[in-house]
């Protein structure tokens, strides 16, 4: 039976209400932080021995292809304020900050021969003023920035990959395993391989539609586990710690409750998680098997003598399963899914064109400054009960969380998404999933890649016209502050002064 888009939107905008349970508190354990990532904040891209990565070349080579011309080249600066970033995770008073390692600032050309000293130092100083402040560090070895010179030799679509991320993970579990105790290997496949490889929207910007995203998974998959094992074997008996996998997970609702609308939210969800992550998590391994048997036919009509999504061996499937200790979620948005919805377009062959689904998100759901982010009503429940669902009890982390503004202080977008975003996380807390922690992206604005700094992610706004990127407190600082102190979210709650101070035992 169809429902009228309509009707269905109205009945989903009535749980907007979920905003008032006071009284509900995050369990003890849970773990509240910020994200960020090497290239959007670190700046000295050629500072102390660090290589050239994908996102240099792309920004000093096509500086058009991003919308304020700019780069990463000095961002944020961390690379030299890094004190004052930590200052700010004691002021904010998290538990734990996530943040990447830009491989090519401690192997400069991507292989392992030849390790910069200067780089590792760098990560040495601020994992310790980290873990100084019984912060616990999390990081994900893979941001995005591939070193320029592993591009040059076929970046993710040469099998050899999986390899050379092997060599880089065991330096950085060497280097930096003692303190650290959560690792991420990858940080959204999709955006990996489906922007950089087939849909030109990051670096490396290359247009292999229907074919380059599906090289890249598998080598991915592959380059994930390799590092897995290393860490399972060699490091885990003695450091301790846990190594999972981040995805970018949207909440894809069927349009109405047909079979058709369902099998349709399926496939969009295939295609956007469960390629990168049914070969990690699920029971048997492998791709999601409707979209390996629909890339299979759709490639054969098409005249290709094999499927442009290439099978794992046996042996492949069973040494890729069961490598996460955690799901990784990054969370932003959603939308309906139907057939009804796809209008085709080239160009063919193209993923999208594989799933022939079109994706729908009403207009009264609040817009961010990203086109590309709307609030839709009790997203974080909707994807973790998907996740459960698809792969039972795994720990899950959210690992990035946030809303785009443009600039200015007073972001009451960001802090009436946060609240919500949090409600539907206890709302799942509730039904027993197993969430085990939540880290707002980001910490402050940064450079936000094709987008440049037109949108501002930041809890604290950065000033890129000041030579000293001065970070201010923005009021969803405050409001995070104390949903973190109290464990509970007070939709009330306003703060006394924009006034930062760290608070006695941060
Ligand atoms: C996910 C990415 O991991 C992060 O780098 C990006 O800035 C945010 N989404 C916001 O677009």
């Amino acid at each position: 039976m169809k429902i009228p888009v309509l009707l269905l939107c109205s009945a989903v905008t009535l749980t907007w209400g979920v905003a008032v349970k006071q009284s509900r508190k995050f369990p003890d354990g849970f773990i509240f932080g910020t994200s960020t990532a090497s290239y959007q904040i670190e700046g000295a891209w050629n500072e102390d021995g660090k290589g050239e990565n994908i996102w240099d070349y792309l920004t000093h080579t096509n500086p058009a292809a991003i919308e304020d011309q700019s780069s990463g080249d000095v961002a944020c600066d961390s690379y030299h304020k890094y004190e004052r970033d930590v200052e700010m995770m004691r002021e904010l008073g998290i538990d734990s900050y996530r943040f990447s390692i830009a491989w090519s600032r401690i192997l400069p050309n991507g292989l392992a021969n030849n390790v910069n000293e200067a780089g590792v130092a760098y990560y040495n100083k601020l994992i310790d003023e980290i873990v100084k402040y019984n912060i616990e560090p999390m990081v994900t070895l893979y941001h995005w920035d591939l070193p320029q010179r592993l591009q040059d030799m076929g970046g993710w679509l040469n099998p050899l990959i999986a390899d050379w991320f092997a060599d880089y993970a065991r330096v950085v579990f060497d280097r930096f395993g003692d303190r650290v105790k959560y690792f991420i290997t990858f940080n959204e496949g999709a955006q990996i391989c489906y922007e950089g490889y087939d849909w030109v929207t990051k670096a490396p910007r290359l247009n292999m539609s229907g074919i380059g995203e599906y090289i890249c998974a598998k080598n991915l998959a592959l380059a994930h586990a390799k590092a897995y094992h290393i860490y399972n074997d060699d490091y885990k008996p003695t450091q301790g710690g846990v190594c999972g996998y981040t995805i970018a997970v949207s909440s894809f609702v069927p349009l109405t409750d047909s079979d058709e609308d369902a099998y349709a939210a399926e496939l969009v969800n295939q295609l956007q998680w469960g390629l990168y992550t049914d070969p990690i998590f699920s029971k048997d391994g492998g791709f999601p098997k409707e979209l390996f048997d629909l890339v299979a036919k759709k490639s054969a009509a098409q005249g290709f003598p094999r499927s442009r999504l290439t099978d794992f061996t046996e042996e492949e499937k069973a040494y890729i399963r069961g490598t996460g200790d955690f799901f990784g979620v990054n969370h932003y948005s959603g939308s309906f899914a139907s057939a009804s919805l796809y209008t085709p377009q080239p160009p063919v062959p193209s993923p999208k064109d594989d799933i022939e689904i079109g994706q729908f998100a009403p207009d009264d759901w609040p817009q961010a400054a990203s086109f590309w982010l709307k609030q839709m009503p009790d997203s974080i429940y909707i994807v973790l009960k998907n996740i459960q669902k698809r792969y039972g009890d795994v720990p899950i982390y959210i690992t990035e969380n946030g809303w785009s503004t443009h600039e200015g202080i007073e972001d009451e977008g960001r802090v009436a998404y946060y609240r919500a975003a949090l409600e539907s996380a206890l709302d799942a807390l509730d039904e027993g999933i197993n969430l085990k922690g939540y880290y707002a992206w980001s910490l402050m604005d940064n450079f936000e890649w094709m987008a440049g700094y037109t949108e501002r992610f930041g809890l604290y706004e950065v000033d890129f016209e000041d030579p000293e990127r001065t970070r201010t407190p923005r009021k969803s600082a405050f409001i995070y502050k104390q949903i973190m102190k109290t464990r509970t979210i007070d939709h009330d709650y306003e703060p006394e002064s924009y006034v930062m101070t760290i608070d006695e035992g941060h």
